[in-house]
């Protein structure tokens, strides 16, 4: 038996002014759609932007439901928006930020764990790295260049 060592890294700027005027538009749409999300139950309100290789931008929100688990989370509605409505096109960069109704989110939301498998699934087939940004409300701000830098040991196709 031996240890193995994985090491992935993640840059962390101190605030959203810190951030690239592109990646400050990006995070905004993911902001506003933050705004319209459907979560009564949790109270916690999720946004994501997605930045295709086309130029557009795809947003989603978090969608709840009376029977909880049938609620869906914003970085799935949004990846499924994307590959629904642009099969194919690659995905460059995604945003993400959180807020809740009871307090003030200030630490970085990553994507939950379903999301991370579900968002490996584009950035391996479209062989390039998509880069994910992500924050609470207020704070710091969390990127990784890649994916796959949030999801070590990943399942894939070639697992089959
Ligand atoms: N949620 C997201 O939208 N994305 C995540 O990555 C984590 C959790 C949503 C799901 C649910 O509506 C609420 O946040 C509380 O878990």
């Amino acid at each position: 038996m031996k240890k193995i060592d994985i090491s992935t890294s993640a840059f962390l700027y101190e605030n959203f002014e810190e951030l690239s005027k592109d990646i400050q538009n990006l995070m905004q749409q993911a902001v506003e759609a933050r705004e319209k999300a459907y979560a009564p139950y949790s109270k916690f309100y999720v946004g994501a932007a997605l930045l295709l290789e086309n130029g557009e931008i795809i947003t989603g929100n978090n969608q709840e439901s009376a029977a909880y688990p049938s609620g869906m989370c914003a970085e799935r509605v949004a990846i499924w928006k994307a590959g629904s409505e642009f099969p194919g096109v690659k995905v460059q960069k995604l945003a993400i930020s959180a807020s809740s109704k009871t307090h003030v989110v200030s630490s970085p939301i990553g994507p939950c764990g379903a999301c991370r498998q579900t968002l490996s699934e584009y950035e391996i087939n479209q062989k390039e790295p998509i880069e994910i940004y992500f924050m609470g409300a207020v704070g710091k701000v969390v990127k990784t260049a890649s994916l796959l830098d949030l999801l070590p040991f990943s399942f894939d196709s070639s697992n089959l």
